[in-house]
């Protein structure tokens, strides 16, 4: 592996409602994801998050494989539901108490605590009043964001405000494939403006209560016509304009991009004046999610599964991506992928752009304990491999990259999957919560001390 800048940050990434488990403790309210794991068949087999990997009582031992590992950076989420069981009013204080315990012992362990305010776990409370389809969730979620400022900001270098919003609008309001289950489709476009004024608003609270610095992670996948005709490449702009500059053309130039193949105009009632500069307000990192590319057609081959209905009035259909090897998921590994996207995003941004982070990439795999209690995950060390070098070439082409965190630290609630995908260094027997680290683990471990050397 070439090696990369020096005081480069190298991490893992996990959510909260993933991994912690013990939704009911020391007050924790419940969440939109806790409501929907309880809707039949939302969840493949029925799984719910009631205990994941049980994070919130085995943290001193997950602390101890990230040492274990020699990540610099670890990026967590906080359970907004943890914080404020009600989604609005004073911090729950045995709610925050755990995070502050897990940063102290981050700190301790030499691992900057990287944590993200919105993984997805909205207060029910919250939702019941609209949820993100409701402008007053925004000024909730900076009121939230201070509170944990306020606790914690004295020791955390780097927040981030939401995760992938563009995947809480999608898949949560618009398909409805996640929580909290509502099938919209372009009805759900408020939730988009909603979180990036939440984003906004919490950038100004976060800075008021003594936050250094402040991101927004998104995930970004570059989109490649289906064909050469002028139709599928007017598909691939409406998906690019869809999930690469929803979320990043107001939060960097302060503006929406055209969304006229949406039949959506330039100014929708849901946008107030002064709100757009809120959302422009600086940003000091933008957090990258990668995963793969998504190839898009104006007229279905076939339907992917997570794909809009081919009767709906989207102005693109999604299709597979032949000739790569795929995830134990189906997604296509294309690490090229990541290089391309980083460089468009330099191309499009340019000063605008602020150092990037990655904050997420990784795969699912077909990890098995083997009888010597061995998990040779090879189809992930090869994806990370892949993933890393194409990284390094980006870099070298002038994209400042800063830190790598890759997805996942253990095996998790994979969301509306349950726990048949697997994305952790660290396998977790969900009957008896054994930890296992991977071949992967190992092979982590040992590129980040070369790299430190
Ligand atoms: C999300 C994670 C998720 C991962 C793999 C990202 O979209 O932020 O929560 O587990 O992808 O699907």
């Amino acid at each position: 592996m070439p090696q990369f800048p020096a005081g480069f940050a190298w991490g893992a990434a996990t959510a909260a409602y993933q991994i912690e488990g013990a939704v009911a403790a020391d007050g924790r309210g419940d969440s939109v994801w806790d409501t929907f794991c309880r809707r039949p068949g939302a969840i493949r087999d029925g799984h719910t998050g009631d205990v994941a990997a049980d994070h919130y009582h085995r943290w001193p031992e997950d602390v101890g494989l990230m040492a274990r590992l020699g990540i610099t950076a670890y990026r967590f989420s906080v359970a907004w539901p943890r914080v404020q069981p009600q989604g609005h009013g004073p911090a729950n204080d045995r709610g925050l108490d755990f995070y502050d315990r897990l940063t102290d012992a981050l700190l301790a362990a030499g691992i900057t605590p990287v944590p993200t305010l919105f993984h997805w776990d909205l207060p029910q409370p919250l939702e019941d009043q609209g949820g993100w389809l409701a402008r007053d969730t925004a000024y909730r979620f900076a009121d939230y964001a201070a509170l944990a400022a306020r606790r914690l900001a004295d020791r955390i270098p780097l927040w981030i405000t939401l995760n992938e919003p563009f995947v809480v609008t999608t898949m949560g309001y618009g398909l409805g494939t996640h929580a909290p289950g509502q099938a919209l489709m372009l009805g759900a476009l408020p939730t988009a403006h909603h979180q990036l004024l939440g984003h906004g608003l919490a950038m100004a609270s976060l800075r008021s209560a003594g936050a250094r610095q402040v991101a927004i992670t998104n995930n970004y996948a570059p989109a490649w016509p289906a064909s050469d005709s002028p139709a599928d490449a007017a598909a691939a702009g409406a998906y690019d304009a869809l999930q690469n500059r929803l979320f990043t053309d107001p939060v960097l130039l302060g503006a929406y991009p055209d969304l006229s193949a949406f039949g959506i105009g330039n100014s929708p009632g849901y946008v107030r004046d002064g709100d757009l500069a809120l959302i422009s307000a600086p940003l000091d990192a933008l957090g990258v999610n990668y995963y793969s590319p998504a190839r898009l057609s104006a007229l279905p081959d076939s339907a992917l599964p997570d794909s809009p209905p081919p009767d709906s009035a989207l102005p693109f259909h999604r299709e597979p991506i032949p000739g790569y090897p795929v995830t134990a998921f189906g997604w296509p590994v294309v690490p090229a992928g990541l290089r391309e996207m980083l460089l468009l995003l330099r191309e499009r941004y340019g000063q605008a752009l602020p150092p990037v982070y990655i904050t997420e990439n990784g795969c699912s795999a077909d990890d098995v304990v083997a009888a010597d209690g061995t998990v040779d995950d090879q189809p992930r060390i090869r994806y990370l491999d892949g993933h890393l070098r194409a990284l390094h070439e980006a870099i070298t082409a002038g994209v400042d990259v800063r830190g790598y965190l890759t997805w996942s630290l253990i095996d998790n609630f994979e969301w509306a999957e349950g726990y048949n995908q697997r994305f952790g260094l660290v396998h977790i027997d969900f009957a008896t919560q054994q930890r296992t680290p991977k071949a992967s683990f190992g092979w982590y471990r040992d590129l980040i001390a070369a790299q430190r050397t």
